[in-house]
């Protein structure tokens, strides 16, 4: 049976460091590190994580300003808005909640961002250093960083010899994570919708990280025994065996049939989940701290 991976652990050890941090800045420093959540429209799942954040970034002290805009805000608005914010003092970190709203286009809002501001790590600034190395001026997007934390919990620092594999190669989380795996020496493949003979791939992997937004994909039988499964996907699916209308979360892995295989598996929930928004206050945090000084 392999072990549970407990992201909620993890996640209240992170978070603990980061309000010590924020508590440090405030009284050497004077300064208050300071959040602003931008949300575009009304979609539900978005807003239960732009409240989680916010109350999250309060709890370490933080500041914690949200912006809400209507679903037909117009992008030289939403643009503003983000000048705005890149131009005051008083906050160190800026996310733009994703997805926006279809008429609205993403990638120009987010590189508006202040690259020293940019939480969510995902300026071409930002994935620009990730990739050739620089961790000292930076910032990486969070849920990699989350993940990759619960990987050095099993495995340490250093992944040499290992094999880690990637399906999902998004901006937001696969690209990153796979930078983050060769950074510690890992041999990384980066595997996706296109890729042949999938299963196959994923046998090899002595770190499985799956981000493939289909609930239950990955097989028991595409798992090396032993393995590390990293579950990063997230799915809400009907349990009628919970009671009418009852729905429960899934990952993209076979739970139970990766449990018999696998030596260490994140849960869903209570996996990456949890980390995600702690690296998120963890580089609030850091960019608060490189702003002040
Ligand atoms: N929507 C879902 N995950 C994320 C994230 O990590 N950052 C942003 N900005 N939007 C998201």
């Amino acid at each position: 049976m392999a072990s549970v991976i407990d992201g909620k652990a993890a996640a209240t050890a992170v978070l603990a460091d980061v309000t010590a941090a924020s508590e440090r800045l405030k009284r050497e420093a004077g300064v208050q590190a300071g959040l602003a959540v931008v949300i575009v429209g009304d979609d539900p799942a978005s807003h239960v994580y732009v409240a989680s954040k916010g109350k999250r970034a309060e709890a370490c002290g933080f500041r914690s300003v949200q912006h809400t805009l209507p679903a037909d805000t117009e992008q030289a608005d939403l643009l503003a808005l983000v000048e705005r914010l890149n131009a005051d003092e008083a906050i160190h970190g800026i996310l733009v909640q994703l997805p926006l709203p279809g008429h609205l286009d993403a990638s120009s809002v987010t590189q508006a961002i202040r690259p020293e501001k940019d939480v969510d790590g995902l300026t071409v600034v930002n994935a620009g250093k990730l990739m050739s190395g620089d961790r000292s001026s930076g910032l990486v997007s969070c849920t990699p960083a989350g993940a990759m934390r619960l990987v050095r919990d099993v495995h340490g620092e250093d992944l040499s010899g290992l094999e880690a594999v990637v399906v999902g190669r998004s901006n937001l989380f696969g690209k990153p994570m796979g930078q983050l795996l060769l950074a510690a020496n890992a041999t990384v493949t980066m595997a996706h919708s296109r890729t042949a003979d999938l299963s196959a791939v994923c046998r090899r992997a002595d770190i499985l990280v799956a981000a493939t937004g289909r609930a239950g994909m990955v097989r028991g039988d595409w798992i090396k025994p032993g393995a590390t499964i990293i579950d990063v996907g997230i799915t809400r699916i009907d349990a009628p065996e919970r009671g009418p209308g009852k729905t429960r979360l899934v990952g993209d892995v076979a739970h139970d049939e990766a449990e018999a295989v696998a030596g260490a598996m994140t849960p869903v929930p209570g996996g990456v989940g949890p980390m995600t928004i702690a690296m998120l206050m963890a580089n609030t945090v850091i960019a608060a701290c490189r702003q002040a000084g």
